[in-house]
């Protein structure tokens, strides 16, 4: 027994799944996802073979025909239950029958009604952290890489997509299979379907956005930058590994930004704001194309090297398209938006530790921006001591000697040791990595836009309130980094004020939304609740909306609405989200 990653029952030294060939069906009447998988393994099976499962049934295990034994272990609140696959004699391979149940957590089953277009049914799944388990049986550690293919039978006329190759459909009785490729491994938790009223343009000569026919010509639009953002990191960080990069607009339920499912990035559909604006959420994804899809964080507890790296590179790319200056304005307000989470968990919490053992402790539940944006100012501070040239070598090299790999914190450790020596001397890399809080030497954001908004933010301080013509023409992360800052009870009569000078009665920015309504409802101006509402009933991006019900579960005059309000939602929310508002709810004694 020698397990490696507190979130899995995978036991590296029984081998290691290399394929998997899924049979799938999704079955929307019943809301099934019924599949057999053939798996193929990297050795022999010479002892018993343990896999993840939760809440999914297995009806049979057999391997070259003959019934194969397996036993469930113990439910974990956490883990979920192991499948201990126990006579499989020396076979390197084995099939699975299983269904994944209407608990699944990793599936969104939704009516017509929660679609843009209304008209028929969707399925998607969001495997990351450890979720792709409730889907089918695997090793669910981000360590473990295999390749796959798939059929994907849907009901017709839905369309299947997956973050894979497509190599075509056929159909029959009213039911189309749609054939996929992987042919690049991957770990369990970039495994990714969608079914639905799916359309699709193309964008670039490797690249084409995926939508329901209502929203794929303003998606079209929105990403038309993709071929330029591909190339500025291609000349950062090497050629493209994936062959393909599609994008793929879910409905409004999909409880993320975005998701970096290898091939077929998964998107909001709120990032879709007319001016192109929000796009850093693609840039980001698109970088952990090289920064987690390639080098990949061993487990959950190395999740910074995962989206600190990705935080630093998206913001390289959007320095080499829109300036560094707006690149630096980008990282004041990821650091605002730390320093916020920092204050939430609590100054010496382990959640503000780079790395900490999460053994017993769910990885979703102390998933927050401190991996992403202390980890990018980590990353900033050491390309700030040797230089940029030095460190782009620094990255080129340790993405070539680590792609389709995993690493741990503690082996990046010993690269730094090996590649960049001189910065051990000047900056405290076990304080940075281990410590909990926000080290001293921070290295400092400076860019005239940023000036810009302190001093507005100044003048508010003194009682001078911004007015329209002031800050018309700011940039869409001016406003929210000047939304940040401002206190989170003001007068009511400010709130008015800055709703009309930021125009925020009619923003289609769901972040200006989430930032003044927590403000709002913390203040007491009562006349925002119906439209905080409405955000929190249309939005199921977990990061806009969760700020909002907090404020609403902490404010003596808006608690009583807090359950309601869940209990309204809760049949269109993400099962994730949801939990997310409930845990909140609980926490809070409501
Ligand atoms: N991989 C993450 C999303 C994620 C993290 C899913 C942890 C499940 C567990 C994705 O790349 C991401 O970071 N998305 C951000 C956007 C970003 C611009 C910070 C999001 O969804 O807000
Ligand atoms: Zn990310």
């Amino acid at each position: 027994m020698a397990r490696h990653d507190p979130h899995s029952y995978t036991d590296l030294a029984q081998g290691r799944i290399r394929h998997i060939a899924f049979q799938l069906e999704a079955d929307f009447a019943q809301r099934q996802l019924r599949g057999t998988a053939r798996y193929l393994l990297d050795q022999p099976a010479r002892g018993p073979f343990d896999l993840d499962t939760r809440d999914l049934d297995v009806r049979s295990v057999s391997s070259s025909g003959r019934a194969v034994r397996f036993t469930f272990g113990k439910e974990d609140p956490i883990l979920g239950s192991r499948l201990r696959l126990s006579d499989l004699a020396g076979a390197d391979e084995f099939t699975i029958t299983f269904v994944a149940s209407q608990a699944a957590r990793a599936l969104q089953w939704l009516s017509p009604a929660q679609t843009a277009g209304g008209r028929h049914p969707y399925l998607f799944t969001q495997c990351q952290p450890h979720h792709a388990r409730t889907i089918f049986p695997c090793q669910d550690s981000p360590s473990v890489r295999f390749t796959y293919e798939a059929e994907l039978r849907v009901p017709a006329p839905l369309v299947a997509a997956m973050a894979a190759a497509p190599m075509g459909s056929w159909s029959a009785d009213g039911a189309t299979a749609f054939h996929f490729d992987m042919p690049q491994p991957i770990p369990s938790y970039l495994f990714a379907l969608a079914v639905g009223e799916i359309t699709s343009r193309d964008l670039g000569p490797r690249s084409r956005v995926y939508a329901e026919p209502d929203l794929i010509e303003a998606a079209a639009w929105e990403f038309a930058q993709i071929e330029d953002m591909l190339a500025e990191a291609e000349k950062l960080y090497g050629p493209y590994p994936w062959e393909r990069y599609d994008m793929l607009v879910l409905p409004p339920s999909f409880p993320y930004g975005g998701m970096e499912n290898a091939r077929l990035t998964f998107l909001t559909p709120t990032m879709i704001v007319g001016d192109r604006s929000l796009t850093n959420l693609l840039a980001h994804e698109l970088a952990h194309s090289w920064t987690g899809n390639l080098v990949t964080n061993a487990t959950w507890e190395d999740f910074w090297l995962n989206e600190g790296w990705t935080t630093y590179a998206e913001r390289r790319i959007l320095g080499a398209i829109e300036g560094e200056d707006s690149a630096m304005l980008r990282a004041a307000t990821g650091r605002n938006t730390m320093r916020r989470a920092i204050q939430h968990f609590g100054w010496d919490a382990d959640p503000t530790r780079l790395k900490f053992s999460q053994a017993g402790i769910d990885p979703e539940s102390v998933v927050s921006y401190v991996a992403y944006e202390k980890g990018y100012s980590f990353l900033v501070r050491l390309e700030r001591i040797v230089g940029r040239r030095a460190f782009d070598a620094f990255t080129r090299k340790y993405i070539a000697e680590h792609r389709f790999q995993t690493i741990t914190t503690e082996a990046f450790i010993d690269i730094l040791r090996r590649d960049l020596p001189q910065i051990f001397g000047q900056v405290d890399v076990q304080n940075w990595l281990y410590a909990p809080g926000f080290p001293a030497d921070a290295p400092p954001f400076e860019s005239p836009l940023i000036d810009e908004v302190s001093n507005r933010l100044f003048d508010y301080q003194e009682g001078r309130l911004p007015r329209r013509e002031d800050v018309a023409g700011w940039k869409t992360a001016q406003t929210y980094l000047f939304l940040q800052y401002l206190p989170r009870v003001i007068p009511v009569d400010d709130c008015r004020a800055l709703e009309s000078a930021f125009a925020l009665d009619r923003t289609r920015v769901p972040q200006f939304l989430s930032q003044f309504f927590e403000i709002a409802i913390r203040s007491g101006y009562r006349q925002a609740l119906p439209r905080a509402e409405d955000l929190i009933t249309t939005v199921g991006r977990m990061f806009i909306i969760v700020p909002v019900f907090q404020a609403m579960a902490q404010t003596e005059w808006s608690r009583p609405l807090a359950r309601p309000l869940l209990e309204k939602v809760r049949p269109r929310h993400h099962p994730i989200t949801v939990l997310a508002m409930e845990q909140m709810l609980t926490q809070l004694g409501l």
